[in-house]
């Protein structure tokens, strides 16, 4: 198959692009603003182009139309930026990416869509999350950290019409917490907001700096291997049954609150690197750490049984997903 990868220079997209290279079963051509992340990954059947989508809509139409499936990743996908430049969220992660939703309609292509375990919002009843049952609970307008959820919603939202009414074949996945090489970017000994936690808490191991603890660290997360996820993608990628589906990619396994998981990473630290851990753990609100319209929530372990049902099974626990991150970390530059 012909891939056209939005959004390949990102996280996700560069361990896709790694995974995929090697599979070296479809040819791939991903698009980015920055090349950074893809230092090092290269093959025959992956071509890069460094482009802005939004000031390229003829590119990227004419590479849609070239294309079997679309795979859209672009997006601002840290919660200090919904909290910071909320309106940009928007253009971004609702109108852009439903400008590829409608290119790709024009030209008759498949789109397979990242979306976010975000769009569930709060969980009052503490039931598992299942994609085409669990109500999407959002909070206040004041608070805005809710634009990302709330952008991701409504464009899951007219894709299904779309579908609904024939204009497009989609698969919606909704990513919970995936962990891995090439995460965001590290930081200085005690910033603030920035990147997501993975990225704050092994900045903090390389540096002695502290572990900020948001809101004490109760609040809980599923995180998922990266190679999980990208086994997810091409169960999907190759599944006929994911046509106009939407699907939760997680591991309700590795459900565990952010304050252990700043003590296990510590440990695995020590165990890696023979050095024992001084930083301190300190606890600080949502507000202080992100800015004012920071809301957090707990999130429950997603249900997988609709993935399973295509023969996809997480295979990381906790414990290995961030062993395999922090190794990855100290094999960079750093020290
Ligand atoms: P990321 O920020 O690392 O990747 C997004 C990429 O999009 C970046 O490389 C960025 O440069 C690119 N991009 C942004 N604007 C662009 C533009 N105008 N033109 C071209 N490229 C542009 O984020 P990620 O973690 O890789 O997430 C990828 C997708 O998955 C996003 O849609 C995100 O919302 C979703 N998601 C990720 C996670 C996760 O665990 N990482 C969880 C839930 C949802
Ligand atoms: C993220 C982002 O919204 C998206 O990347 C993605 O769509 C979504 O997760 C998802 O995976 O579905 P969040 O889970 O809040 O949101 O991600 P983090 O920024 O990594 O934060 C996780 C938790 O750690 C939050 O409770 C946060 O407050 C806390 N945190 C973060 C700390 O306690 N300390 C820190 O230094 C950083």
């Amino acid at each position: 198959m012909k891939l056209v990868m939005l959004g390949a220079g990102g996280f996700i997209g560069s361990n896709l692009a790694e995974y995929l290279i090697d599979r070296g079963e479809h040819d791939v051509v991903g698009v980015d603003v920055s090349a950074e992340k893809l230092t090092g990954i290269s093959g025959g059947n992956f071509r890069f182009i460094e482009a802005d989508i939004t000031k390229a809509p003829d590119l990227t139409d004419d590479l849609i139309s070239q294309a079997d499936v679309v795979v859209d990743l672009v997006a601002y996908a840290n919660p200090s930026i919904y909290v910071e430049a909320p309106l940009e969220v928007v253009r971004l992660n609702f109108f852009e990416n439903l400008r590829i939703a409608e290119t790709c309609m024009r030209h008759g292509k498949r789109l397979i869509q990242y979306s976010t375990s975000e769009v569930y919002g709060k969980n009052p009843r503490r039931q598992k999350f299942i994609e085409d049952e669990s109500d999407l609970i959002l909070g206040p307008v004041v608070k805005q950290r809710w634009i990302y959820a709330a952008s991701k919603q409504l464009l899951e939202r007219m894709l299904h019409g779309h579908g609904l009414r024939g204009d497009l074949e989609y698969t919606i996945l909704r990513p919970f917490n995936f962990v891995g090489p090439r995460f965001d970017y590290l930081v200085e000994a005690g910033t603030r907001g920035g990147p997501r936690v993975f990225a704050h808490f092994m900045s903090a191991l390389l540096t002695g700096g502290p572990m900020y603890l948001v809101d004490r660290g109760t609040q809980r997360r599923c995180f998922t291997h990266i190679a999980d996820a990208n086994e997810a993608f091409t169960v999907l990628l190759e599944s006929p049954g994911a046509a106009n589906e939407v699907f939760n990619v997680g591991n309700p396994d590795t459900d565990t609150s952010i304050r252990d998981l700043a003590i296990l990473m510590q440990k695995i630290y020590e165990d890696l690197t023979g050095k024992s851990t001084h930083n301190e753990l300190v606890e600080i609100s949502g507000e202080e750490f992100y800015g004012v319209g920071y809301e957090d929530t707990n999130r429950v372990p997603p249900d997988i049984s609709k993935l399973e049902g295509l023969g996809w099974k997480p295979r990381f626990g906790l414990e290995r997903t961030f062993r395999d991150a922090i190794q990855y970390n100290l094999g960079q530059d750093h020290e």
